[in-house]
């Protein structure tokens, strides 16, 4: 099959860590028979700079036109300072509204052999953990009124959380959906007692598991979520939540696989087409310097062949090449530990391609 991929490296390790994951899908097209063409856009800071706009129009059209997105991070101390419609993080809730993709998954999972690097103690890490974070990802606060204006103690500035029954309708769907093929567990997270949204959102979950009887449902409230994903992360299966709760939880839910440097996330809609990304950002003080770990992006392409072409065999061999990797011994610096083999970015996705092919 021949398939279409709009390719977003952006910035800061953005280029470096998305040529490693392009070599691991051409490995994957050249074993499996398949065609990747790809288109590269700019979207972020390198399209500030270049177009004066953080996300033109041509690299929405281009996604939209493409079977997938990949992109690799955008931002960086550059542009920091600029109004907040012309930062580089614009380009990303731009991407993501534009192309109505309102889920986000993205799986923690400990890897046996990065247990060492998790900040936990064996006996709260037991076995293994395996959480997927579903956060809903086109509206609330990130997507509501925002402003300044004069108030009472001078200037004052406000943002706006909104859900809506049908946003939370269908975010809860697709989490359900997943918990169906997982372990039939969803634990919601707002912050009920205190927001109105988060009410509301409380009461449509509610509503959508009536129609997942075998998948059991509880909640929490934010505060307490960070605390039991610490405390005894074994307890979570899926869970679905907030834009903003879901932004915060998951990076804590990185933190327990080893490092941010390892989660890969898949943002859907409501068909097959998907944008895939690592969940950590643009890291400009390792920018350039082969140090970065491809991994986050490597696994997103995983997600990739599984989410939106249906490959699942293909999207196996990615992740079972870079089980193989790890259990080897290479390591970047981030998920380092005494008497492991430190290799730099590039290294890392050769000896993930390599393995790819021996399989
Ligand atoms: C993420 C990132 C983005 C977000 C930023 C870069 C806008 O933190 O994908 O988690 O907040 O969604
Ligand atoms: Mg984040």
């Amino acid at each position: 099959m021949n398939y279409q991929l709009a390719v977003i490296p952006g910035d800061g390790i953005g280029p470096e860590i998305v040529e490693q994951a392009l070599k691991v899908l051409d490995k994957i097209g050249q074993l499996y028979d398949h065609s990747f063409a790809y288109e590269k856009l700019l979207a972020g800071g390198c399209a500030i700079d270049a177009k004066g706009e953080p996300l033109p129009n041509e690299t929405i059209e281009a996604c939209k036109k493409s079977d997938a997105v990949i992109l690799g991070a955008v931002g960086g101390y550059k542009w920091d300072t600029l109004p907040g419609h012309l930062r580089p993080e614009k380009a990303l809730l731009g991407l993501r509204g534009e192309l109505g993709l309102f889920a986000n998954l993205r799986p923690a999972i400990i890897y046996d052999e990065l247990k060492d690097a998790c900040p936990l103690k064996p006996e709260i890490i037991g076995d293994s953990i395996d959480i997927m974070v579903v956060r809903e990802l086109t509206g609330g606060i990130y997507f509501g009124e925002r402003g300044r204006r004069e108030g009472k103690m001078g200037k004052e500035a406000f943002d706006t959380e909104t859900y809506s029954v049908g946003e939370v309708e269908r975010i809860a769907k697709i989490a359900f959906e997943i918990a169906k093929k997982r372990n039939l567990k969803v634990t919601s997270v707002d912050k009920a007692n205190i927001l109105e949204s988060s009410r509301l959102w409380r009461e449509v979950v509610i509503e959508v598991s009536k129609e997942y009887p075998d998948v059991a449902l509880d909640h929490l409230y934010v505060d307490n979520a960070a605390m039991q994903l610490i405390r005894n992360p074994r307890q979570f299966d899926v869970i679905v939540t907030s834009n903003m709760f879901g932004d915060i939880l998951s990076d804590e839910a990185s933190m327990i696989t080893g490092s941010i440097g390892m989660l890969p996330s898949a943002s859907l809609g409501e068909n097959s087409f998907g944008l895939y990304e690592p969940i950590h950002g643009s890291a400009p003080d390792i920018a350039g310097q082969d140090k970065a770990n491809p991994i986050a992006t490597i696994l997103s392409i995983a997600m990739l062949l599984r989410y939106s072409l249906n490959l699942e065999k293909e999207a196996q061999a990615v992740e079972e090449a870079v089980i193989k990797v790890l259990k080897e011994g290479y390591r970047t610096g981030d998920i380092m530990s005494p008497g492991k083999t430190l290799v730099g970015t590039k290294k890392m996705g050769e000896l993930i391609v390599d393995t790819i092919s021996k399989q």
